[in-house]
């Protein structure tokens, strides 16, 4: 009881705070996104991203070594694709020399430690834009999820030691761990998009690849932002179908999904801080109206805090030359 207990005493100074400190982020935590183009010498920034790059592979390789001497230890792979590549089905995504599974073993050469996490989605490869084969209008499933499984094992023949599923589709990762099974992939792991929301906080995502949706939205397959028991379902149904690592996105607005997972699961828990929630960062920052570096980990110690193991994100080098 006061003045008994003075909770200030633990405040005092900062080698105090520092031994009472719960949460403390580290380059571990990090999955660092990575925008591809085809192209030699090529280093776009993202409008809506200010910072954030699209690379050619060549350009890419410096950057990957560049991560690993930073300590950072896992990269998600993203590729932008030219429109004359892109078709209903996604054709391109099972390339075994596109841009993807060059860029798998780019990265497996240069750092072969290095985690290569790899996007499996139909969206980028979509003449539609979206995350799944096109009928009369409707997104189909089953279809779906037969080509997301081909370009998994497609990314696991490449060296990919993660496949990332990013579309929502039911039933996915089931297909997709069955056939990684049946080829003989043991070891390729599934991280999974497993609570994604149908989230406005994606739009420099889709300017960053070329790939916001050509008709309608995404919310026959992503989350409805209202919804915290049916995070609670898809998560456990991913688990249940052979994911390794469950995955909530985005971060900020969602902490709340990312506790009640992180306190009903006993796998990992990832947390994708989007494409949006930087923008605002930056764009805030830029204006001088917010303190950049300490509201960016402030928001990735919130993050870890909530219950994350890992978190995506575009911040990953600012963080880690920050902490260092
Ligand atoms: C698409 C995909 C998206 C992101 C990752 N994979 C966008 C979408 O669903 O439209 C968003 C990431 C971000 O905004 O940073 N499969």
């Amino acid at each position: 009881m006061y003045p008994l207990r003075r909770n200030r005493r633990l405040r005092t100074n900062e080698s105090i705070r520092s031994l009472v400190r719960e949460t403390i982020i580290s380059p571990q935590d990090f999955i660092v996104p990575l925008f591809i183009v085809e192209g030699n010498n090529v280093k776009e920034e993202i409008a809506s991203m200010p910072g954030y790059f699209r690379y050619s592979l060549d350009l890419l390789e410096k950057e990957v070594r560049e991560l690993w001497n930073l300590g950072l230890r896992s990269v998600l792979l993203f590729v932008k694709v030219p429109d004359n590549l892109k078709d209903n089905a996604g054709t391109e995504a099972l390339n075994k020399d596109g841009l993807m599974q060059r860029a798998v073993k780019m990265v497996k050469n240069v750092a072969p430690e290095m985690v290569v996490m790899t996007d499996v989605a139909l969206d980028p490869y979509s003449s539609y834009g979206h995350d799944g084969v096109v009928a009369e209008g409707k997104i189909l499933n089953d279809d779906t999820t037969a080509i997301l499984a081909e370009m998994a094992l497609s990314h696991a023949k490449a060296g990919a030691d993660f496949v990332a599923p990013s579309d929502m589709m039911d039933g996915r990762i089931f297909e997709i761990r069955t056939l990684l099974e049946d080829e003989g992939f043991h070891e390729t792991g599934i991280m999974s998009y497993s609570a994604k929301y149908a989230s406005a906080f994606y739009g420099p995502f889709r300017d960053a690849l070329d790939s916001a949706p050509g008709f309608g939205d995404k919310k026959t397959y992503q989350m409805d932002p209202s919804n915290r028991e049916e995070a609670i379902r898809e998560t456990l149904m991913d688990i249940d179908e052979g994911a390794d690592i469950v995955m909530v996105k985005p971060g900020l607005c969602y902490l709340d999904i990312v506790r009640e997972i992180k306190n009903a699961v006993n796998v990992p828990v990832a947390v994708y801080q989007v494409s949006g929630e930087y923008a605002m960062i930056k764009a805030a920052a830029e204006k001088g109206w917010l303190d950049h570096d300490a509201v960016i980990l402030e928001q990735l110690t919130a993050i870890k805090r909530a219950g994350a193991s890992m978190i995506a994100s575009y911040f990953a080098k600012d963080a880690v030359k920050l902490i260092s």
